[in-house]
């Protein structure tokens, strides 16, 4: 069981900086340990447009990337949260803003290794100079807490839904900071499946957005595929997930003629969208018939996927559970999902944050 908060009731302002991956990402959030966490500001630099090319992520790039921008990444969260004048400042003027934080946190993993070692050092560095102790923080917590981002925080047990481009899976959270893994994908994660897909189909990375915008397309002309994709595991008992048989799908419906490019394109991408949520939202809808939670919660960076909250959204409410879908600028990596898993650590136990040399990162974090 659970302690009760420890610090519950005093507001812990937290500078938190993400970058696990291609997003450099720095907020201020504010929160008690109670009801929900709020964002002050929530700062991204995408490097998405300069992976592209690449068709996906490109680890020295991203490493390099993210050191050019950490610095003015964290100011301008300093500033927008109202902490710092100018957002141009550097030196002393970031420093003193940090007299206004209780303390720092930073996602130490799971990421890319040469990602991660840049918001560490930055984190340390700076929380060494204003001696303020650091939160050194999971990414996957991050994006379970992304739900506890909006105005009404989800109540317990929580069965989340998490989907991003590395995971995919159910987790039931019966309290804060207790995991239940119900199930998830045996291979692909669902963004992995939209990003593989859409390279089949010609369109662009990262697949997510590229494909939900051609199925828009298809879905306003009135096109779709001949042949259904299949559903995988879908009605197989268990709550695990696979994803690799739908890129298999995709690419075998090409050579065979079924899918014809590039005038099959948007309906493929439509049909392609359709199996991925399809498969989700039976999968999630099966976790809650069985372990009876309280409320649904969707994050990770496919709860950007405008058909897949519309599906939930439907079928939670036909189930009578209110369903939490982390706010948008939350849903795909940043800081604040961060900031938020962190200040309901700090409420629970100050001890979570230490001091600034002895954090590392660490590639292979797990849960
Ligand atoms: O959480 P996230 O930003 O990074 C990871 O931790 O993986 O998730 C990135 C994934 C990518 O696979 C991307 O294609 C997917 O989220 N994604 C989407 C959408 N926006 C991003 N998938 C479907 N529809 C979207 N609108
Ligand atoms: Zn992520």
């Amino acid at each position: 069981m659970i302690a009760p908060m420890e610090h519950a009731g005093t507001t812990t302002r937290i500078l938190a900086i993400e970058s696990s991956c291609d997003e450099t990402a720095a907020a201020v959030v504010e929160g008690n340990g109670t009801g929900s966490a709020t964002a002050r500001s929530n700062v991204i630099a995408s490097q998405a447009a300069l992976h592209a090319r690449f068709g996906g992520v490109y680890p020295d790039l991203a490493a390099q990337e993210h050191t050019i921008n950490i610095i003015p990444v964290i100011a301008l969260a300093l500033h927008e949260a109202g902490l710092l004048d100018s957002p141009e400042a550097n030196g002393q003027a970031v420093r003193d803003a940090l007299d206004h934080v209780d303390a720092l946190a930073v996602t130490v993993g799971p990421g890319l290794i040469g990602s991660l070692l840049v918001g560490t050092t930055a984190a340390a560095q700076l929380a060494l100079l204003a001696g303020k102790p650091i939160l050194p923080m999971n990414h996957w917590e991050g994006h379970l807490y992304s739900a506890f981002l909006g105005t009404e925080p989800p109540a317990f047990p929580i069965l989340f839904l998490t989907v991003s481009g590395g995971h995919t899976s159910l987790i039931l959270m019966r309290d804060h900071f207790q995991y239940e893994l119900l199930g998830s994908t045996v291979d692909d994660a669902a963004g992995e499946a939209f990003d593989k897909c859409a390279r089949i189909l010609g369109l662009g990375y990262p697949g997510g957005p590229a494909i939900s915008a051609a199925a828009n397309d298809a879905r306003a002309a009135g096109t779709q595929l001949k042949r259904k994709l299949p559903r995988p595991m879908l009605g197989s008992g268990t709550l695990d997930m696979s994803f690799s048989g739908l890129k298999t799908a995709v690419l075998y419906a090409v050579e065979r003629g079924d899918i014809r490019l590039p005038g099959d394109q948007a309906a493929a991408a439509r049909e392609t969208e359709d199996a991925i949520v399809d498969t989700l939202a039976g999968k999630l809808m099966d976790a809650a018939a069985q372990y009876q939670p309280a409320s649904l919660a969707l994050v990770g960076g496919v709860a950007a996927n405008a058909r897949l909250r519309d599906e939930l959204a439907t079928r939670a409410a036909a189930a009578g559970l209110p369903l939490h879908v982390a706010p948008m600028p939350f849903t795909t990596d940043n800081a604040a999902m961060i900031g938020a898993a962190a200040v309901f650590r700090y409420a629970l136990d100050q001890h979570f944050a230490v001091p600034p040399l002895t954090i590392e990162a660490n590639a292979s974090l797990r849960l």
